[in-house]
């Protein structure tokens, strides 16, 4: 074997997987060949050239696959600890290779509300917690403020692997792992979702449209079983951190999702 070679390929898949920091001292290696193929484009990127396009193709056959695969797989599945680990074990998301921990979702099985964000950043990856760094800790804050507590919701993301320097997540990304948040969504089986950002809200309502325009309605969101879920969606609290001036409308958002739930808890 020509390991140096070997090596500059495995550094050349980093650079193609956007690795662009290290996390800790044990490397990883690239993943199988099932994995990788799945498309790195960012979600809205240009288009590729003729010239690519037969290579897309096939790799967009190993994209719906792989998606397949993750929902057949959540079929037999009833509960959040087998979900948990189906999800630890599927390869077929080349994130998981890049990523040092699998983030699943966090809380209470039992919530009446799921709070959904796109994928875990820096410090989740290392802890393995959604919602542990920033963000999280601004989105406790609002949640507080709200009345809501956060032990009673359960949080979670599109994505449970972070993409390289958070890069957006691709398309293709998005689509093999969806089945998992949509199954944890019938497991709970909450009565509502808070989804934090315009590219969590896209993935699950499967739209396009910018947040500004989905924030401040009701929107709804039908699972697997046909219940009809009310959806809030509402800014990222990432996009809030960098811009402050944002923040009050996500105050009116979570207001108008405390107010619904007390109304609601009232004529029950
Ligand atoms: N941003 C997200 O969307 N999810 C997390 O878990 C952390 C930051």
């Amino acid at each position: 074997m020509n390991e140096e070679l070997d090596l500059k390929q495995i550094i050349e898949w980093y650079i193609t997987a956007g690795v662009e920091e290290t996390a800790g001292d044990v490397p990883f290696a690239p993943p199988p060949a099932a994995a990788q193929s799945v498309p790195v484009r960012p979600a809205g990127s240009p288009k590729p050239s003729d010239s690519g396009r037969q290579a897309t193709t096939v790799l967009a056959q190993a994209t719906i696959d792989a998606g397949n695969n993750a929902r057949d797989l959540c079929k037999s599945i009833n509960n959040l600890d087998e979900l948990k680990a189906l999800v630890e074990g599927f390869d077929g998301c080349s994130l998981k290779f890049t990523a040092s921990h699998t983030v699943f979702g966090d809380g209470s099985p039992e919530a009446k509300v799921v709070l959904i964000g796109e994928a875990p950043g820096a410090d989740e990856d290392r802890i393995g917690r959604p919602f542990v760094g920033r963000s999280g800790q601004l989105l406790d804050k609002m949640m507080n403020a709200a009345g809501l507590s956060r032990e009673n919701c359960y949080i979670t993301n599109v994505l449970p692997w972070r993409p390289p320097g958070n890069r957006t997540p691709t398309d293709g990304e998005i689509a093999v792992c969806l089945p998992f948040l949509k199954r944890q969504i019938d497991i709970i089986n909450p009565d509502y979702l808070f989804i934090l950002g315009g590219s969590a809200a896209n993935a699950l309502l499967d739209m396009q449209e910018s947040i500004s325009r989905l924030r401040g309605h009701w929107l709804e969101y039908k699972n697997a079983s046909g219940k009809e879920i009310k959806v809030l969606a509402s800014f990222h609290p990432a996009f809030l951190l960098r811009n402050p001036a944002q923040k009050a409308k996500a105050w009116v958002d979570l207001l108008r999702l405390s107010k619904k739930i007390a109304e609601e808890s009232v004529e029950k």
